[in-house]
């Protein structure tokens, strides 16, 4: 796959910590695609969920007032320490059950192998190379115990013509400039998910207000 332009954690970092709060106003694309993606995560038996590129934390907060039970824990990860402010403010109602860590943004998560049963990563692996999306999905097979679930919704290419229309402009401002689209450009999540490592559970694609999302459940193999 072509390597193209994308942000470096320094930038990507700059690039939140500017974009703060506002980052909520994209809910109105990304909430359907991660409802859908909560829908396929059997959360009602999770354990310990670990997100990484938690953002504010909208997505995070959603689950913990939802299906997760009392006693599930949480870690978010975000390179932003605006975004990780945003996120312990808005966690704080959980207690001790939801945590948020600031990374470096390389992909390493300071925990033990095994240590979740559900990975999340949602509208961040367009941000990355290919090589650190290989390195995110490895570290998330580290740290899923077998049989763990791996949820990820990123933007995509759209199916119809209005949502093709929509990525094909959006991949164009990514190569004009990505700090015009905050880092992120359209990818296609399957081919990227090494099937010795996965099984894929669930698949979807979804155009709310014609921007194209790919929701991508797999199962950690042994
Ligand atoms: C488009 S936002 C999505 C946030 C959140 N997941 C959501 O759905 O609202 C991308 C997030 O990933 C974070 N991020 C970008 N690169 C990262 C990296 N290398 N490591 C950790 N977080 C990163 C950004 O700071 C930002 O909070």
């Amino acid at each position: 796959m072509t390597q193209t332009h994308v942000f470096t954690h320094t930038q990507a970092k700059r690039y939140y910590d500017w974009m703060g709060a506002k980052l909520d106003t994209q809910s109105f694309y990304e909430a359907p695609p991660q409802r859908d993606l909560a829908a396929h995560l059997s959360l009602k038996t999770c354990r310990a969920i670990v997100e990484f590129g938690c953002g504010t934390a909208r997505f995070a907060a959603e689950l913990l007032s939802g299906e997760v039970p009392p006693k599930a824990t949480y870690l978010g990860i975000d390179v932003s320490a605006t975004m990780v402010d945003l996120s312990r403010k808005r966690l704080a109602k959980f207690g001790d059950r939801a945590s948020v860590k600031q990374s470096d943004g390389t992909p390493h998560i300071d925990a033990p192998d095994g240590a979740f049963d559900r990975f999340i990563c949602s509208y961040v692996l367009e941000l990355l190379t290919e090589d650190e999306i290989q390195a995110v999905l490895a570290e998330a097979h580290r740290v899923l115990e077998p049989g763990g679930l791996l949820g990820i919704t990123v933007l995509t290419s759209g199916p119809t013509t209005a949502s093709g229309a929509v990525s094909t402009i959006w991949s164009a401002l990514h190569r004009l400039s990505p700090w015009i689209v905050g880092g992120c450009r359209p990818i296609e999540l399957r081919p990227r998910i090494p099937l010795d490592a996965w099984r894929i559970v669930y698949r979807n694609c979804l155009t709310p207000v014609v921007v194209p999302s790919e929701i991508v459940v797999a199962q950690r193999l042994p």
